[in-house]
């Protein structure tokens, strides 16, 4: 995805209009810029916008469209990528967190986060290659770049998905590359998950009217392409973070012609729903819907 010969394209040709035809130089320039100006987006969103289509559809549930990601819960990109690209053997790391996800303790900019992401080894070579890229850039990142950074490329990607790690291992080679944190603040001791019975029950119920079309009446037949909803499928995705991770994208996807249009509850007891289809056991306490707390609950078993 070159796109500096995209951007030096318009002003080569505004140019030479200006010195082909001088007498409307003024007129012509003016009007060669807008069309230069529109043509440079058209073709830069040609370019760059399958990463950001990408991240749209698979990160911004959790790392946010500002890149900021939620305090305590998914770290930033903004500012932290290009930082991790800096590293030796951060190329490579970036790479295989995107496949293979990441889990462990992290520290970004002083904060700790205890989370789990979601392997995305689905997604083909140029895709993770073209989301990487618009996460390396994206937002004020660009600046942050090493002098002569090259864009990944999708023969990167494969060679790095040939390693086929899982997010633990990625977060054991993680801690051969990364400084050292300075002394953090450590993160909320950790909670028992639980939900109780009746939440699970009106999960159901939410379910049966708002998603059962597509994600099916046994959570894995579903007739319009929506994703596994249990079984292996559900535990590589999701069965190893917090609670706030699925919580948050649920609210932020599902839905997906309205995501966020149901209340806190009702993603709080379809969240319970798809625990129990999934033999997460059932006990007194409601789940809550404060991220603080599902922040400390782990979807983990022993
Ligand atoms: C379900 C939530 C979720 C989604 C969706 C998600 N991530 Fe993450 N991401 C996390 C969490 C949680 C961490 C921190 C993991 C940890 O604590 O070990 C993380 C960490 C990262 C990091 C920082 C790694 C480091 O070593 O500091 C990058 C880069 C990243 N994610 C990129 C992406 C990209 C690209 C996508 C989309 C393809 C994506 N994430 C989708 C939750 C998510
Ligand atoms: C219009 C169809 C549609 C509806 C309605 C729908 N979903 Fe989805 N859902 C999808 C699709 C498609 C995906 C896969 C999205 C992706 O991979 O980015 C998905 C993904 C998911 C996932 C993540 C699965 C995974 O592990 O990757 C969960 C959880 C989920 N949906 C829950 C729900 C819940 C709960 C509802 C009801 C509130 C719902 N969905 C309604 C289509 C739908």
């Amino acid at each position: 995805m070159p796109s500096p010969p995209v951007f030096m394209h318009p002003m080569f040709t505004c140019k030479s209009i200006a010195v082909v035809i001088p007498v409307f130089a003024f007129a012509i320039t003016l009007g060669s810029s807008l069309a230069a100006a529109q043509s440079t987006s058209a073709a830069k969103s040609d370019a760059g916008d399958a990463g950001a289509r990408t991240y749209k559809t698979y990160c911004i549930a959790c790392h946010q469209e500002n890149g900021q990601g939620v305090g305590g819960a998914f770290p930033p990109l903004a500012g932290h990528a290009p930082d991790l690209l800096a590293w030796a053997g951060g190329r490579t790391h970036l790479i295989r967190v995107a496949l293979f996800g990441l889990e462990g303790t992290i520290n970004v900019n002083g904060t700790n986060f205890t989370g789990a992401m979601p392997a995305w080894d689905r997604l083909d070579d140029k895709s993770i290659a073209a989301v990487l890229n618009h996460v390396l850039t994206a937002w004020d990142n660009k600046p942050r770049l090493p002098a002569g950074f090259k864009p990944l490329a999708a023969d990167e990607v494969a060679a790095v998905r040939a390693e086929s790690l899982d997010a633990k291992r990625v977060f054991a080679l993680r801690q051969q590359i990364a400084p050292a944190p300075a002394a953090a603040a450590n993160n909320a001791a950790p909670i028992a998950l639980s939900f109780t019975e009746a939440q699970a029950a009106q999960g159901k119920a939410a379910y049966q009217h708002n998603c059962m079309d597509c994600h099916g009446t046994t959570l894995d037949n579903g007739e319009f392409g929506g994703a596994p909803l249990r079984g292996a499928y559900f535990r590589n995705h999701w069965g190893n973070g917090s609670v706030a991770s699925l919580y948050a994208y649920l609210k932020t996807k599902m839905p997906p012609d309205r995501p966020g249009a149901l209340s806190d509850k009702v993603y709080a007891d379809l969240l319970a729903f798809l625990l129990h289809s999934n033999g997460y056991e059932s006990g007194g306490r409601e789940l809550p819907t404060d991220s603080q707390t599902l922040q400390s609950m782990s979807l983990k078993r022993d």
